[in-house]
């Protein structure tokens, strides 16, 4: 198959979109190359010191892997250089990371998850980066940034993720359709492999930590337990339990494969009633991805991407992957309230 970068892409067969434009290229190929430096660390990590803790517990109450802190410093620096952003948030960051006063600016915002799956990172298990990419409003109402910054899913002008794995992949959308491209170590490109990914309707995997069943309540409990009754789910069978437990690498299978993903609430830790993932750096920008691709995402009730957010690190249930399968919990849930 011809080579085909992702600039081409977006060129040529994105021309019509209003992202097609030299700002918004060069804010994507700077998160091209911060992949390509952090796939370079993650495919040694046995070989340099980048595996195990740093003993820094982050503003999530996580322990920071140096992995993290390895990917969240060099996107940090890149993206501060891109010269097109107005604001940064990252996961590993309590507040927006600012940015130096001498270096350009301009009307993007770009959140991220750094390292996604950090825990897999020892184990040399798939891990990925998740970003998502928002506009200033003109007209905003607010100056604070934060204010600015904080928008639904439904706003994004883009979303992807790299995922770090048996090839480190690309996967994004401007709302044109989702593309999958897979770096040519030979080459040091990201070169078109997966046109206008369409995950199946229905699905046949269902992902989910069992392991958090005493935390959750009835409704949830039936939600998991369809995907396992093959007198209920459709299929006359179970569908197949995966669980990688890196959410970048749980969901692209999935996204490929057909299936859902889900993180219910659970009442595991008070301090977390919605669950552990969040809403800006993880669920928003893989919802917009899923939908562009035919599927959905809900938080059991709403779709994530109506979701407005009230601070940047907010968490929220996710349910994502086969359209039908996520109407499915909906309806559950709607049973039982
Ligand atoms: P992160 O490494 O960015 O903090 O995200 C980890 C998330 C997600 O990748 C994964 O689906 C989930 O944590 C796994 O959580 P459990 O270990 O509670 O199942
Ligand atoms: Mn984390
Ligand atoms: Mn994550
Ligand atoms: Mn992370």
């Amino acid at each position: 198959m011809r080579q085909v970068t992702v600039t081409e892409h977006l060129l040529l067969h994105q021309k019509e979109s209003p992202m097609a434009t030299g700002r918004f290229t060069s804010l994507l190929n700077e998160l091209i190359l911060s992949a390509k430096i952090i796939s370079r660390e993650v495919n040694k990590a046995g070989l340099v010191d980048v595996l195990g803790l740093t003993g820094e517990i982050n503003v999530q109450g996580e322990a920071v892997r140096k992995l993290d802190e390895y990917a969240n410093s060099v996107l940090i620096h890149r993206m501060q250089r891109a010269g097109v952003l107005c604001a940064i948030g990252s996961e590993e960051n309590a507040d927006l990371v600012e940015i130096p006063d001498h270096l350009p600016k301009g009307d993007y915002i770009l959140i991220f998850d750094p390292l996604d799956g950090s825990t897999n990172i020892d184990a040399n298990v798939n891990v990925g980066t998740i970003f998502s990419i928002l506009k200033r409003k003109e007209k905003s109402e607010c100056s604070a940034r934060l204010c600015e910054v904080l928008q639904k899913g439904a706003e994004q002008v883009a979303a992807g993720y790299f995922l770090y794995g048996t090839s480190t992949m690309m996967v994004y959308t401007t709302g044109r359709g989702v593309h999958g491209f897979t770096l040519d170590p030979s080459v040091g490109e990201f070169l078109l492999s997966h046109p206008d990914i369409k995950t199946p309707e229905k699905g046949k995997i269902y992902s989910v930590n069992e392991g958090y069943w005493h935390y959750w309540d009835e409704a949830t409990r039936e939600v998991v337990d369809y995907f396992k009754n093959p007198a209920l789910n459709g299929r006359g069978k179970p569908y197949s339990q995966r669980y990688i437990g890196s959410l970048v690498a749980d969901f692209h299978r999935n996204l490929l494969y057909g299936g859902i993903f889900l993180y219910p609430a659970d009442m595991q830790d008070p301090k977390k009633p919605k669950g552990k993932l969040r809403l800006m750096c993880e669920a928003s920008p893989l919802a917009f991805i899923c939908r562009e691709a035919g599927g959905a995402s809900s938080d059991g009730e709403r779709d994530i991407l109506d979701i407005e957010p009230s601070e940047l690190h907010e968490r929220v249930p996710l349910f994502i992957g086969s359209k039908k399968d996520v109407a499915m919990v909906e309806e559950i849930y709607r049973k039982h309230k």
